[in-house]
């Protein structure tokens, strides 16, 4: 497939705004705020251009959705948490190429009215967070953000940028938590609708965007929606940033067309297992995305809607290699430990469900299980799904349950038969225990 970059050209000190400027930054700005807004508009939405977060959603769409007028501020912030296991491509965003979302931002901030723009970091990036606040500084003092870029640009229009760092929470890469946590309240998720775009940041309309989303604009404002629109899978266009970890010889982040088939991604680009082991498990998207069996891997490819057809999910695009050794049971612990960990506990399937699924898991992965578990941990999974204020509910149900269907075999070696038999608990005797009789046996 041929190489195209978007949001990662290969120009050295490309982060640096000189380098940046040398090679046209800031252009595709000037020419959109020569521009209607509602004609940027119109060209991101068609465009095709779709949110690289994890839901990809229409990313022109969403900003139609922001109210005109100019009766209450608005507001944009853009998703930088990157807490999701398995994803790590925004830092790369962050410390290659942070004029072009800088510059994204602004022709974001033109299109929706928006006059404040917040760039959330998770607060371990301290690296990266340090690197974007000294681009934005670079480009205050340039005169591309605030005040002086009415001059700059010779336009009406401006608008100011925030660098805001996390606390460490996965929870406020959630939209409706991020927009809390930036407020300066706990990062809890608010039950939707209102969205955003009718009541976000301080009850005012607001939108999110992903940093890899909002990246991708100042070429397509330069280059035409046309050009962007033939990049890659025709419903889900452009470059994806995939991050490649786990049994791969080659990890790393990777800018390719989407579309692109998984097993060539894993060959060409990944460089294929180490010790050219087979592939048990692959986990396209981050660590909540549904798992794909090895042995199924073949003809799939990768854009959104492909990878719903084939049974899981694009999500941040992050794909989590896992070779034949791999003990699953521990894999599947691991990733519900941290959920468990992660969940804010408003809602009670996810607060109570994810601790019963890591418990069980943990019981299993210490030798006490039995295959009845995994209808157990089934069964609490698909009572979380859906019924969650938000997302992290299915990110906790999906791994565990699509684990489970699609690897119950390799799941039951690890599950001890003996512990099948059922005898009198000796302390509260009328009941039944599924405890190994070896332990009540002296
Ligand atoms: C638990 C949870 C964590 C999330 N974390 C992130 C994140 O770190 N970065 C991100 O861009 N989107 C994250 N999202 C998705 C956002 O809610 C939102 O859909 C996204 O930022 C929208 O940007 P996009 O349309 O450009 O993709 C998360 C969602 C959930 C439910
Ligand atoms: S699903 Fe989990 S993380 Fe989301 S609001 Fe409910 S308790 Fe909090």
């Amino acid at each position: 497939m041929e190489e195209i970059r978007i949001v990662l050209p290969k120009i050295p000190d490309f982060h640096k705004l000189d380098v940046y400027e040398q090679n046209g930054g800031y252009q595709s700005a000037k020419k959109a705020f020569g521009m209607s807004s509602d004609d940027v508009i119109d060209i991101v939405k068609k465009s095709g251009l779709r949110g690289r977060g994890g839901a990809a959603f229409s990313a022109g769409l969403k900003w139609s959705f922001m109210p005109k007028g100019n009766d209450k501020p608005k507001y944009l912030a853009i998703n930088g948490d990157e807490s999701e296991p398995g994803s790590f491509k925004d830092r790369q965003i962050f410390e290659d190429n942070p004029h072009q979302m800088i510059e994204g931002i602004l022709i974001a901030c033109y299109a929706i009215g928006a006059k404040t723009a917040y760039i959330y970091i998770r607060g371990e990036y301290h690296k990266w967070i340090y690197m974007v606040q000294k681009a934005v500084d670079d480009a205050y003092e340039a005169g591309y953000i605030g005040e002086k870029m009415k001059e700059k640009f010779g336009t009406d229009f401006s608008c100011e940028i925030h660098v805001h760092k996390g606390a460490g929470a996965y929870i406020c890469g959630e939209e409706s938590a991020l927009m809390n946590s930036l407020e300066g309240h706990r990062g809890y998720p608010r039950i939707k609708p209102p969205f955003p775009a009718q009541r976000g940041l301080w009850g005012n309309p607001t939108t999110i965007n992903n940093v890899e989303t909002i990246t991708n604009v100042p070429k397509i404002i330069e280059k035409g929606w046309e050009w962007f629109s033939s990049i890659g899978a025709q419903k889900h266009p452009g470059t994806i940033l995939f991050g490649l970890s786990g049994h791969i010889n080659k990890p790393g982040v990777y800018e390719i067309p989407s579309g692109i088939l998984l097993t060539e991604l894993l060959e060409k680009y990944g460089g294929g297992v180490p010790g050219g082991k087979k592939i048990k498990c692959v986990i396209p998207g981050g660590s909540s995305m549904p798992p794909l069996r090895g042995d199924s891997l073949e003809g799939i490819r990768m854009d959104a809607d492909s990878l719903r057809d084939a049974g899981s999910a694009i999500g941040t695009a992050g794909v989590m290699v896992m070779d034949e050794d791999t003990n699953l049971l521990k894999v599947l612990l691991r990733i519900t430990k941290f959920y468990h960990h992660e969940s804010c506990g408003q809602c009670t399937p996810c607060r109570e469900g994810t601790g019963w699924m890591e418990k069980a898991l943990k019981r299993m992965a210490d030798g006490n299980g039995t295959s009845k578990d995994l209808d157990m941990l089934e069964s609490v999974a698909k009572n979380i799904e859906g019924n969650t204020i938000c997302a992290l509910g299915d990110a906790a149900a999906w791994p565990v349950k699509f684990m489970i269907q699609r690897f119950r075999n390799e799941l039951e070696e690890y599950l001890n038969p003996e512990v099948t038999l059922t005898v009198k608990n000796k302390v509260h005797s009328m009941r039944n225990t599924v405890n190994p009789l070896k332990d009540f046996v002296r």
